[in-house]
């Protein structure tokens, strides 16, 4: 008889384990993609060039008050006399930028001295390639994966492009396609720089400052801290040093430099986790690093609006197409801190139309 003897289910155990192993993969949640040495290696080389090119010439935000300034870099010389700081655009997306044509009624016919913009899109996902201000916009890309340090790299590769690209880029902002504008183009580009420069000429010492979210007394602040490994993070990031915030922001040249030549904090921050339900790697990186090496150059706040009531599996409320209304556009604009909200998420795909019938009357009147 079969259970006569101990051996038979003994045996079967063992040849269960190298199937349990085999079908593990299948069976669990998706694992993180690694960042391989050969990508590494690919986004070292394009950060250290941006960063050494970045340093060759004066940058606009240190040269802004001169009444001369004129930009160093040949772009700006072969242009006739651009003295105008731009907003870069980075869209990082893996899906299609389905508010393209709402963000082409933002930028409507804004002279291209006053903006550019980037596209990240996960090369894995086939994209309907957008036309009118996206076109040829797509940077070298890499694929993306939500829980993994990989979103880190993509905005690092934006910011990295963006610099290289043009000396003009004063401002640079992180979209995603879930996205809207909630104010006209020129709202947001007065918003980031017209008081500043009246201040600037007044007081020189007035710098321009990120608009980052940075956060320390969030009740998950300790299990993301050590979804890696218990103190895996250190010595580079010690616990009182972790900070989280809002994956959307926009920083300042000067942030946006300091945060492709930064190496230390990568290190760690690259490492897969061990529990993906508490690994948000980009929600971290970005916040920490600029709290600890300039906390008084980030406004602590981002001009993202995102409605993280009753969030489900880590995401935030996304609006559909009942919800959307001029009263909702009001409602979130509005904010606590000294500046209105510029841009909310996150919006389901079919928000588009009933968006673009209050686009002109609404969104766009400020
Ligand atoms: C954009 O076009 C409208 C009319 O289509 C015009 O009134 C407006 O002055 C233009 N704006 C710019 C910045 O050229
Ligand atoms: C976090 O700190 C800020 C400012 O100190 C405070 O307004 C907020 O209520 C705190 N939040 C939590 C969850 O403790
Ligand atoms: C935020 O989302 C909740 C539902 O999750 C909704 O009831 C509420 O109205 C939303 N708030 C705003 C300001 O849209
Ligand atoms: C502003 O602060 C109040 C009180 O803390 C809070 O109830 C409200 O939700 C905040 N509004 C926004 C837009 O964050």
């Amino acid at each position: 008889m079969f259970s006569s003897s101990p051996f038979i289910p003994t045996f079967l155990l063992l040849l269960s384990l190298p199937i349990i192993f085999l079908l593990a993969p299948r069976i669990l949640p998706p694992r993180q993609i690694p960042i391989s040495l050969p990508d590494e290696l690919d986004d070292l080389a394009l950060f250290q060039k941006a960063s050494s090119e970045a340093l060759s010439h004066k940058t606009w935000s240190r040269s802004q008050t001169s009444s001369s300034s004129s930009y160093p870099s040949s772009k700006s010389r072969l242009g006739a006399t651009n003295t105008k700081p731009k907003i870069a655009f980075l869209f990082l997306t893996n899906s299609n930028l389905h508010f393209a044509t709402l963000w082409e009624q933002f930028f409507g016919n804004t002279s291209h001295n006053l903006y550019n913009i980037y596209i990240h899109a996960d090369p894995t996902v086939k994209i309907d390639p957008p036309g009118g201000v996206f076109q040829d916009r797509f940077i070298p890309s890499k694929p993306t994966q939500r829980s993994s340090p990989t979103l880190i790299s993509a905005a690092r590769r934006l910011l990295a492009t963006a610099l290289l690209d043009d000396s003009a880029n004063a401002y640079f902002a992180l979209i995603s396609q879930h996205c809207i504008p909630l104010h006209s183009f020129n709202f947001v580009y007065h918003t980031l720089f017209d008081l500043k420069m009246s201040k600037m000429s007044r007081f020189p010492e007035f710098e321009f400052r990120s608009f980052i979210e940075i956060l320390s007394n969030e009740s998950t602040l300790g299990d993301r801290y050590n979804a890696r490994g218990k103190n895996v993070m250190l010595p580079e990031v010690p616990f009182e040093k972790f900070r989280v915030g809002s994956q959307f922001f926009i920083l300042t040249r000067r942030h946006a430099l300091l945060v492709v030549r930064e190496r230390k904090l990568w290190r760690k921050f690259k490492l897969p986790c061990l529990r993906v339900q508490s690994c948000y790697p980009e929600e971290h990186y970005f916040p920490t690093l600029l709290s600890m090496e300039d906390p008084n150059g980030c406004t602590h706040y981002t001009l993202t609006r995102v409605n993280w009531t009753d969030s489900v599996n880590g995401h935030p409320h996304t609006y559909r197409p009942p919800e959307v209304s001029p009263e909702l556009i009001y409602t979130l604009r509005q904010s606590n801190s000294s500046n209105e909200y510029l841009f909310a998420r996150k919006f389901s795909p079919d928000c588009l139309n009933p968006l673009l019938e209050i686009a002109d009357l609404v969104i766009f009147k400020d």
